[in-house]
């Protein structure tokens, strides 16, 4: 299966907010990464904006010819955005305001209410939705009764245990794969999948229909430069 890569470009959003300017410019990186071979864009605004800011959404969804995917946690003002403007995935988080980066799933049965409301009302828009959770069968399973269309694996736990043992690493995630797979759900992942990791990730979970990638890609950038390293990451996941 052809696993789609989106360049996460809230790091590029951090620098050009860090001058109050327009440089760089979140439309031309965005497009720039379409034609380099992206197959997504993905932008995840937190309620501080430090890096992509709500407004950032009806721009790019004007201009991305691939997918807008929106991450984040699904407040009544990111909401409102995201039903108005209409990526083609929201993929909620459940980070909390001020929070550094994501890192944990959602706890969907004690949110089930919740997640199924905002998960209807993307359906009613023509919105895919994903949750991100940690990579346990058991989540996968319980996404899949509150009707959401994919799940995010969060990753941070495979990156940082893969140096040590990558096959013990990756076994959460194969068995977190298979059950979602059986739920009738697709698979996505994301944080910390880097050049010396994701082609693991990838020949392991063959099914993978989506990885973003921002943290790691945007760094590796600075030395390779952007086209190249977009055409990096991609030969990574044929
Ligand atoms: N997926 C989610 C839900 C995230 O919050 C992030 C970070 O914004 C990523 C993927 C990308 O992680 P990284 O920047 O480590 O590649």
């Amino acid at each position: 299966m052809q696993t789609r890569l989106s360049v996460n470009l809230n790091k590029v959003a951090l620098i050009r907010n860090s001058r109050g300017g327009n440089n760089p410019d979140l439309i031309r990186v965005a497009k720039d990464c379409e034609a380099f071979g992206a197959e997504g864009i993905t932008i995840h605004p937190r309620p501080d904006q430090r890096h992509a800011r709500y407004s950032d959404i009806s721009t790019l969804k004007a201009v991305v010819t691939t997918e807008l995917n929106v991450e984040g946690y699904p407040t009544p003002e990111l909401l409102e955005m995201v039903l108005e403007h209409r990526p083609h995935q929201f993929t909620m988080v459940p980070d909390p305001p001020g929070v550094l980066t994501s890192s944990e799933g959602w706890a969907i049965k004690e949110q089930a209410s919740f997640l199924k409301e905002i998960i209807d009302a993307c359906r009613e828009k023509g919105i895919r939705t994903s949750l991100f959770i940690e990579p346990t069968p058991a989540r996968a399973e319980e996404a899949a009764k509150v009707g959401a269309d994919r799940i995010e694996m969060y990753t941070g736990h495979y990156a940082s245990q893969f140096i040590e043992n990558k096959s013990k690493a990756i076994q959460p995630y194969i068995e977190t794969a298979k059950a979602t797979l059986d739920a009738g759900l697709s698979i996505n992942a994301g944080h910390d999948l880097n050049l010396d990791n994701l082609a693991y990730f990838k020949a392991g979970i063959s099914e993978l229909a989506e990885v973003s990638i921002g943290h790691a890609l945007i760094c590796d950038a600075l030395y390779f430069g952007l086209k190249n390293t977009i055409q990096i990451y991609l030969n990574l996941l044929r």
